[in-house]
């Protein structure tokens, strides 16, 4: 099996429901100091994957890294408006890829504007002692591609 298609089954899994057996490991992204708000920053996992954090209206946010278009990295597009509305009715903002200028949605990551189609997988974030770590299922980091 590719690393493509191991990722494909773990996502699959992922996506239908975490089960008592599934084992979750926490990994260390990068400091909250050193990412204010209305900033992000790429952050590697296992030294392969890259992960978007994203810092906005108080809220940090983890997606995968690279475009779910072409193998672009999302850290070198812009921060922008619009998307879905967040608990205070405004919206919670989106990211452009710098390639193509698909949009996706920070609430949830998924794709507004062609031509991406498929949603960036995000992560759960969680902020420890000042640290922010996301919280995935062990092995490889599920993406979308
Ligand atoms: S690579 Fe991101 S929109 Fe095409």
């Amino acid at each position: 099996m590719g690393r493509r298609d191991r990722r494909r089954s773990i996502r699959g899994a992922w996506r239908g429901g975490l089960t008592s057996d599934t084992r979750l490991r926490r990994i260390d992204l990068l400091a909250l100091a050193d990412l204010p708000d209305g900033t992000m920053q790429m952050a590697f996992v296992d030294g392969i994957d890259q992960v978007i954090v994203i810092h906005t209206g108080g809220t940090v946010r983890a997606f995968q890294g690279i475009c779910t278009h072409e193998y672009f990295e999302l850290d070198k597009g812009f921060l922008t408006g619009g998307g879905s509305p967040g608990p205070d009715g405004r919206p919670v903002g989106t990211i452009t890829c710098a390639l193509h200028l698909s949009r996706f949605d920070l609430a949830d990551g998924e794709a507004l504007d062609p031509p991406a189609e498929l949603p960036l997988m995000a992560y759960p974030v969680i902020i420890e002692d000042g640290r922010v770590l996301i919280e995935v299922p062990e092995g490889p980091l599920p993406v979308n591609e």
